[in-house]
């Protein structure tokens, strides 16, 4: 049984979150994803619309996951690999190079970004959409 884990915020859930989450449990028997605590965000100087929860229950929904579990901190990682056994780390290619540190643990791959949609731009297009009706 191959794990593959990855981490995100995932708020306002669009498709390149859908692909990354679709290919990622592709590469693998089990997705785990690691998801961004509210406070974790704020020290990231980063708010996420929609709660923890809200956005727990919704991956959790996602076909292609198979567990959630909270990421508060940044020195995480080695620890979860560990206890879920992963033998994969998955992230989008906006991340190239910063997990490399982790392949004396298991592989690291980073998979195409999907072009043209992110959470900050379907945030920003919901406010010019607010402000100019
Ligand atoms: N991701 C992706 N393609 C996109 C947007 C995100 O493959 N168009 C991937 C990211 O590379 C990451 C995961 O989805 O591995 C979760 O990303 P997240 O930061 O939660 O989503 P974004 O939409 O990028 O959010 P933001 O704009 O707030 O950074």
């Amino acid at each position: 049984m191959k794990t593959v884990i990855t981490y995100g915020t995932f708020d306002i859930l669009h498709i390149g979150h859908i692909n990354l989450l679709r290919r990622a449990r592709a590469l693998g028997d089990r997705l785990v994803v690691g998801l961004s605590t509210d406070e974790f965000n704020l020290g990231k100087h980063k708010s996420s619309l929609l709660n923890y929860e809200n956005r727990k229950m919704v991956l959790e929904s996602i076909r292609y996951v198979d567990e959630v579990f909270p990421e508060d901190n940044w020195e995480q990682k080695v620890q979860d690999i560990k206890r879920f056994g992963a033998t994969l780390f998955v992230m989008g290619h906006d991340w190239e190079g910063k997990f490399d540190f982790l392949s004396q643990y298991c592989q690291v791959h980073y998979l195409p970004r999907t072009e043209a949609i992110s959470t900050t731009e379907i945030k920003q297009s919901l406010a010019v959409t607010t402000v100019t009706r």
